[in-house]
């Protein structure tokens, strides 16, 4: 396995930071999760700059320019022999001093992680998963605001863990006020009596690059979508429920705290849905591989 770490590439083995990293110290840092089909990568615009954006906010400058991305990407797909692939790009404070004063830190950690996608079973998609709703709130978007996609993720693993424990696939997060946010991962979505809906911005989420493929699309078949304000009880009296994120796609929902979702098996939406989205896959993976295109 080859992995690009500050500006060469390296054997796994060699591919190591320093425990002075400040994103080993502290989180500090930010990341992104890329999937390629066919060597060819979904929505790497889209992905990039939400990179850009997640580091502008904590205040750290990529050792790239986002032009300088997608070849580099290419060359990884090639160098491990992968064409379907999961990309992870961490990018992190760098190497400093103990202490919180990013100026410790003069240049960032970069590492680029291609492995092969994880395998999701058939099952999850043919049956749906069962989910929870976790104690763990998302965390306050005025205290780390969830549109960073941080390094620092101990809020959305103490979740897991609460999933993991009652044999859940998942755990949904409730922000502070009690609102739908999302789930550890992925989006939320479920529909109503033929709408579809799912915790809007303002609801202190991460702006899924999937999610908002499913909006666009939904919206293109004239089917009537809500992105608002949510509670559990919303949940529970729903139809169907799906979950999104770059490597799940569409991911459909059994149970919530065991209670079934509409019929307990999944939706039609959410099914046509999932159709609609793998037949424009084409449309939102590069054209040109290697480029922003
Ligand atoms: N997760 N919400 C959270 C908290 C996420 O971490 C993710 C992505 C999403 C979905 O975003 P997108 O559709 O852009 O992948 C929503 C990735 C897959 C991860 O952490 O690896």
């Amino acid at each position: 396995m080859w992995i690009y770490l500050n500006k060469r590439f390296v054997p796994r083995e060699q591919a190591l930071v320093s425990v002075l990293d400040h994103g080993f110290l502290y989180g500090d840092g930010v990341y992104e999760t890329l999937r390629a089909y066919g060597g060819r990568i979904f929505m790497v615009r889209q992905h990039l700059e939400r990179l850009e954006r997640s580091a502008r906010l904590i205040g750290l400058q990529p050792p790239l320019a986002m032009e300088e991305f997608p070849p580099l990407l290419a060359e990884a797909m090639r160098r491990n022999e992968l064409a379907d692939a999961y990309i992870r790009i961490t990018l992190s404070r760098g190497e400093g001093a103990i202490g919180l004063d990013p100026a410790l830190c003069p240049s960032p950690t970069l590492a680029i992680i291609v492995q092969p996608l994880p395998a999701y079973p058939a099952r999850y998609y043919d049956e749906g998963v069962p989910l929870i709703i976790s104690r763990t709130r998302r965390n306050l978007a005025e205290a780390l605001p969830p549109v960073i996609k941080s390094l620092n993720f101990l809020n959305n693993i103490l979740a897991k863990r609460e999933a993991t424990a009652a044999g859940a696939y998942d755990a949904l997060m409730l922000n502070a006020a009690g609102h739908v946010a999302e789930c550890t991962t992925s989006n939320v979505f479920f529909v109503r009596r033929g709408r579809l809906c799912t915790p809007s911005l303002a609801c202190g989420i991460l702006d899924g690059i999937t999610r908002n493929v499913v909006l666009r699309l939904a919206k293109a078949e004239k089917l009537d979508c809500d992105e608002d304000v949510y509670r559990e009880a919303d949940l529970f009296a729903a139809d169907e429920c799906f979950l999104t994120n770059t490597t799940m796609e569409l991911m459909p929902v059994r149970t919530i705290n065991d209670q079934p979702i509409g019929s307990g098996k999944p939706g039609s939406l959410t099914q046509s849905l999932h159709r609609a989205f793998r037949a424009h896959l084409p449309d939102y993976l590069q054209q040109r591989p290697g480029t922003l295109e």
